[in-house]
């Protein structure tokens, strides 16, 4: 035993403490269901390391708010692989990609929204965000799933005038 095994030894401990750092699953339940938020500080006050979103994301972005206050990016979320509810990001004209979002492989639809009085069952929602110029991400999402009323869950990415190439995608849902 020299010292140059000692310090192996060491340096796969670390690893293995890195690697049950990350495979841990942190599971995180909104008290009522959603996370409501609407500022930047709404961001800051979440836990950063949930990687399960035991519910929804619902954000509606205050415009009325100074713009230092208002949404400019989601790193917290940058470990969150699955959210059960709904994701929703609507009028968040600060937010420039959806970069924070990366690692989310699934959107399993357990609640879906509803617009008030109007469109019914979205699993993921993206609307009116004004400088949002791509979808990238996203670049892990496989799955968006769920049971709305015609059998699957919708999806709506519209009216977010910066976003490219939404005219290959057509005007509708
Ligand atoms: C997930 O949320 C539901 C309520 O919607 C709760 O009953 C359940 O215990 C939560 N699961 C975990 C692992 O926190």
């Amino acid at each position: 035993m020299g010292g140059r095994s000692g310090v192996l030894l060491a340096a796969f401990g670390i690893c293995i403490l890195l690697m049950a750092k990350q495979v841990r699953a942190s599971v995180c339940t909104p008290s009522s269901g959603i996370y409501h938020l609407s500022s930047q500080q709404d961001l800051d006050e979440l836990w950063s390391d949930c990687t399960v979103i035991n519910g929804s994301i619902d954000m509606e972005c205050d415009t009325s708010l100074p713009a230092n206050e208002r949404i400019r990016e989601l790193e917290v979320f940058s470990l969150v692989q699955e959210v059960r509810g709904y994701l929703r990001i609507r009028k968040c004209d600060d937010l420039g990609s959806l970069e924070g979002l990366q690692r989310l492989e699934r959107i399993a639809g357990f609640k879906l929204y509803n617009e008030p009085g109007a469109r019914q069952g979205f699993a993921m929602y993206i609307e009116n965000n004004a400088i949002i110029g791509d979808l990238a991400g996203l670049r892990s999402l496989k799955q968006i799933q769920g049971q709305g009323k015609r059998g699957a869950a919708r999806v709506s990415i519209k009216t977010n005038d910066n976003l490219c190439y939404m005219d290959l995608v057509g005007p509708h849902e």
